[in-house]
């Protein structure tokens, strides 16, 4: 089969692998039908992930179709439709049972990781039977790649972490894939303001079209101040934060108002400041999350009744052969336009 192979920092081919086998009796095979390509994905390529090794198929999104299940499966036959969850968990563990999938002592964030992944024809999936979610029939099958990782991330991470409120002033920093998650999320509790902050003029129109009240361009480094002076001086009652870096960090903690919570999604490679001087008097509450993917069952339910509709967030579509490409166009989204990139297996 053809899959999509890391061999090292700065370096990926489109490479001919056989096509895997069961290996634990909690194993499923899926045969791709559609998978996608996250910011992770280049973190890893990066050398960012140390877990991740050189001959790795990377991938942790995606839909399918089963095709074998091991002797323990119960919850699903070859020819079932499924998301596979970017999260394995093993169901059994403390951390699972406590409903912290993404800390599963045998599985977590292990999919294009620590095991082979989604971007290939087939992927070994462990612990299907709650790691694998059907898929009712009449569902849009593109718009489920979204509910492998980004939804629930935007979702978890952002808006229950950030306990997003009705009327409650909402700030996300970042307008990726996975602020645009947050902010398509956040609208399920009615916030009277959601507020996006970027750099890139066509992900904040793509924010305004998708229900931002506010968007500011931070080129000139000014988002916390005109934030503050929307307010009133009293800031948000909650601040995402979807980037990853110290700057951005730093911006929700100018901005959160007493009482406030800053929930942050960003993977940080780097320390970022931790200004107490000036928040040690304000109530606030910092969260941060891998994300677990408990709410990816409520979230197919509110896909299936259009409550929300992630497919708004694919900008392009790639077959499998021309994985390459999808990455280029993926990797150089200012230029592009990318958000999200669907490759067909
Ligand atoms: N916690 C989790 O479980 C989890 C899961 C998936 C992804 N993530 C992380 O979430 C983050 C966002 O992911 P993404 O795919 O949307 O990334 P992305 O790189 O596509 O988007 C980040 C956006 O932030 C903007 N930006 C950069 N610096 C900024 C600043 N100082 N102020 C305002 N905007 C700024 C960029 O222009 C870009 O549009 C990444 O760090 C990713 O690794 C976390
Ligand atoms: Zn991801
Ligand atoms: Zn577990």
């Amino acid at each position: 089969m053809k899959a999509l192979v890391y061999q090292g920092p700065g370096r990926k081919a489109l490479e001919d692998r056989p096509k895997p086998a069961i290996a634990a009796p909690t194993d499923a095979i899926v045969k791709i039908v559609k998978t996608t390509i996250c910011g992770t994905d280049l973190h890893i390529l990066k050398g960012d992930v140390a877990t991740c090794t050189p001959g790795r198929i990377l991938g942790h999104e995606g839909v399918g179709i089963v095709d074998e299940v091991g002797s323990a499966v119960t919850a699903f036959r070859p020819g079932d439709r499924v998301i596979v969850s970017c999260i394995s968990s093993c169901g059994k563990c403390d951390y699972c049972r406590k409903g912290m999938y993404s800390h599963c002592v045998n599985g977590g964030w292990i999919l294009g990781n620590a095991i082979d992944g989604t971007q290939a024809e087939y992927v070994r999936t462990p612990f299907a039977d709650t790691s694998l979610h059907r898929i009712p029939a009449g569902v849009d099958e593109e718009a489920l790649v979204m509910l492998s990782d980004i939804l629930p991330t935007g979702f978890e991470c952002g808006v229950l972490n950030g306990k997003v409120q009705p009327g409650s002033t909402v700030a996300i920093i970042g307008a990726g894939p996975i602020g645009l998650a947050a902010l398509l999320t956040a609208q399920f509790f009615s916030p009277a303001e959601i507020i996006m902050v970027d750099f890139d003029e066509n992900r904040l129109e793509v924010a305004t079209r998708l229900g931002a009240t506010t968007v500011i361009n931070n080129n000139d480094g000014k988002a916390a101040e005109k934030i503050l002076k929307m307010t009133d001086g009293r800031g948000v009652d909650t601040a995402i934060e979807a980037v990853g870096v110290p700057a951005s960090f730093i911006t929700c903690e100018d901005i959160v108002a007493p009482g406030g919570i800053i929930a942050n999604i960003g993977v940080h490679g780097v320390k970022a400041d931790l200004h107490l001087e000036k928040l040690w008097d304000r109530n606030i509450a910092i969260t941060t999350r891998l994300v677990d993917t408990v709410t990816t069952p409520m979230l197919l339910k509110t896909l299936q009744s259009r409550k929300v509709d992630p497919r708004r967030l694919i900008t392009h579509r790639f077959k499998l052969d021309k994985i390459l490409e999808a990455y280029e166009t993926f990797g150089h989204a200012a230029q592009t336009n990318a958000l999200k990139v669907v490759v067909e297996a």
